[in-house]
């Protein structure tokens, strides 16, 4: 098996983490360091370490859905020390990491896992699952924004796909309006960008659901097992 789905395979960190650890010199093979990508392990025979740590195939897989507060990051550490949202784990043994990100100050709905395989194929830009937001923007949306919003628009010199979006409602004394909007891409702050794009910026933005998974009652900062049925739904995707 390539190393990389080695890594993935026994929930260390998802295939592409895994190439990065090995491009930084943190995985050996018996002891030696690997240098190549395309590396082969012998799953029988091989004995390999990530961090010094020996890594195996038999990890317990675990699926967690945590409604993320505001003010956290998805990743493990920061420069600027911020709280993670690793931290709000406070019974999870397993070294889960999250499926594709939140911004810092965005919240709501965020899978963890250590089955790097469940993450190579859902943030796989070939089959990146719809994601739905709840956004409070500023102003009131006209026709033409929300066409050109629906049908793609340029961010960052890249061309979203066609997205949904459904005004809940806009409140004329705040002047504010409350969206719901539904994209598969996952490029970096895309909902804001896309919203900034048609002149009404974002002021709050929580995610509600992944495909057919939801939030449901979960409330934030409260965490989850995914059940049987979500984890073999997010594996036929
Ligand atoms: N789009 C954003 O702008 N931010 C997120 O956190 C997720 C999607």
């Amino acid at each position: 098996m390539r190393i990389n789905k080695y890594i993935a395979s026994c929930g260390v960190a998802s295939r592409r983490k895994a190439e990065e650890l090995i491009l930084n010199k943190k995985v050996k093979v018996n002891g030696k360091l690997i240098e190549e990508l395309s590396f082969q392990v012998d799953e029988q025979k091989d004995s390999v370490e990530v961090d010094g740590v020996k890594i195996s195939l038999d990890e317990n897989l675990v699926y967690i859905l945590l409604n993320k507060p505001e003010g956290y990051i998805t990743t493990v550490k920061d420069q600027f020390d911020r709280k993670s949202v690793i931290d709000l784990l406070s019974d999870i043994k397993e070294r889960v990491f999250p499926v594709g990100r939140l911004d810092y100050e965005t919240s709501g709905l965020l899978l963890l896992t250590n089955d790097g395989d469940l993450t190579y194929k859902l943030t796989h830009p070939k089959h990146e699952i719809d994601k739905t937001y709840i956004a409070m923007v500023k102003g009131q949306l006209s026709e033409e924004e929300i066409k050109n919003f629906k049908s793609g628009l340029y961010i960052d010199d890249y061309k979203t796909a066609p997205a949904k979006i459904k005004v809940v409602y806009y409140d004329k004394n705040k002047d504010i309006s409350k969206l719901e909007i539904k994209i598969h891409e996952g490029k970096n702050r895309q909902v804001r960008k896309m919203c900034k794009a048609i002149n009404h910026p974002v002021l709050r933005l929580k995610r509600v659901a992944m495909g057919k998974i939801t939030l449901n009652d979960c409330k934030i900062g409260e965490y989850r097992h995914l059940t049987e049925e979500e984890v073999n739904y997010l594996k036929s995707i």
